[in-house]
């Protein structure tokens, strides 16, 4: 027979060797800079302008950034902090090169969510970011799944809990009990909370102690752990510590906190299921992306991923009656837009053909035109693998980093889209 004492001595030895493992496959070598791009990449994929227009422009102005020359060949390369100086200083046909920002308006937020476990979420959201930052835009990540896919793929392997959304919930709860003592009558006593979570100092972090800076500059990151795997149980006793706590707005209420030029964009990629992690998401999104494999039982678990979370926003419409504390957050919550989009699709498989017909009739315009293809360099990357972005195509076969890639960028191009049109209406 076993109980938990022999389990805790398997945990102990299984820790022994956890960090040793840690180190050696999921993350990235620390401290491992972004590569530069060429000059090649910077003028036609990232500015989308012809190689000689930039060569040009950049003799005509000698003090720009400059890159720099690699012993193998002819191309300049830049860090991504040039090509974003280079952006901002350069203009072509007298155009700025800056996209297109809505002055006055805070980020555009988006909550990547899905029930399926492997759907690619994580990718989608790993590339989204950094496609957009590519795009100039100053994106901040939030990993709300202690799966921790996005975390360790932008380096972040060594996350203490209290500096997760798990944290940034607990926060929340110690300051709304707050506020709420402050605000209440006598007729609606406000719980006291206890000590195990008042005396944790977590009340007192600030917004900044959460979010991390990543190796690419216009990309930071509020970070995840395995370790913060049992969130879902401590929220659930935050709730009864205070059941007139809105514990699905803790996210927004952070993410309110944030100057409103901080960011342009910001992104939420969410666990495989639908608990308070993926509420807080959802209630904070302006724009819900829904990404879902090309099988049928990935269908099917879209499909219910859907029913599941009309019935928990209606929940919460019906079922929350505590007033909700600030002006700007109501019930029911509402989306300036919803998208589903293909990922890990074939266009040369049948049955993923079929699908996407079917995902189309039932979608409509809600499916984002251009599917996010399966490719090998993907599927043979793990954490440790860098993105297609991250990817030196001098390492790899060019054709098929160029499919990969422009695969991932016309998502981005869909998806670029929708956050324009989001902040018309937000
Ligand atoms: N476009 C793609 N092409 C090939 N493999 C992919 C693609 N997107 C995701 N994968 C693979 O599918 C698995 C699950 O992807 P992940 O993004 O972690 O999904 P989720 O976050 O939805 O659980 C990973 O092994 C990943 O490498
Ligand atoms: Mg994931």
């Amino acid at each position: 027979m076993f109980d938990h004492k022999d389990l805790a001595q398997l945990h102990s030895s299984a820790l022994k060797m956890q960090n040793c493992i840690r180190q050696n496959t999921y993350c990235p070598p620390e401290g491992k800079a972004l590569r530069r791009f060429s000059s090649w990449e910077v003028a036609e994929l990232i500015f989308k302008i012809n190689q000689s227009t930039f060569r040009g422009r950049m003799s005509a102005e000698p003090d720009l950034p400059g890159g720099e020359v690699e012993p193998d060949g002819r191309q300049r390369w830049f860090t991504l902090s040039e090509v974003n100086e280079l952006r901002r200083r350069m203009k072509v046909n007298r155009q700025s090169l800056m996209p297109p920002r809505p002055a006055g308006k805070r980020a555009v937020r988006v909550a990547l969510c899905n029930y399926e476990g492997g759907a690619g979420k994580s990718t989608v959201a790993l590339h989204l970011a950094q496609a957009a930052a590519l795009d100039g835009y100053r994106v901040l990540i939030v990993d709300m799944d202690p799966q921790s896919t996005v975390s360790r793929a932008f380096g972040q392997c060594e996350v203490t809990e209290d500096y997760t959304p798990l944290g940034i919930l607990a926060r929340d709860l110690i300051r709304e009990t707050d506020r709420m003592a402050l605000e209440t009558d006598v007729e609606t006593p406000v719980p006291t909370l206890p000590a195990q979570i008042r005396d944790t100092g977590m009340g007192e972090l600030r917004v900044p102690d959460f979010i991390k800076p990543t190796r690419w500059p216009s990309i930071d990151i509020v970070a995840n752990t395995p370790n913060a795997a049992f969130g879902e149980f401590a929220s659930a006793k935050f709730r009864r510590w205070n059941p007139r706590w809105s514990f699905f707005a803790a996210l927004s209420r952070f993410l309110d906190t944030l100057d409103d030029e901080a960011y342009d964009l910001i992104l939420c990629d969410c666990p495989p299921a639908i608990g308070h992690q993926t509420m807080n998401a959802v209630f904070a999104a302006d724009m819900l992306y829904v990404p879902s494999g090309p099988n049928y039982f990935e269908f099917d678990s879209t499909t219910r991923f859907i029913g599941r979370l009309t019935e928990a926003l209606r929940g919460l419409k019906d079922g929350f009656d505590a007033p909700l504390p600030d002006g700007k957050m109501s019930l029911p919550k509402e989306f300036a837009e919803v998208k589903f989009m293909l990922t890990r699709f074939d266009p040369a498989d049948e049955a993923h053909q079929k699908m996407r017909g079917a995902y189309a009739e039932i979608f409509g315009d809600r499916l984002t035109p251009h599917p996010v293809e399966d490719t090998r360099l993907v599927q043979k990357s793990g954490p440790i693998q860098p993105s297609i972005y991250e990817m030196d195509y001098r390492d790899l076969t060019r054709d098929v980093w160029r499919a990969a890639r422009s695969s991932f960028d016309s998502a981005y191009t869909d998806f670029r889209a929708d956050i324009l049109s989001v902040w018309d209406r937000i």
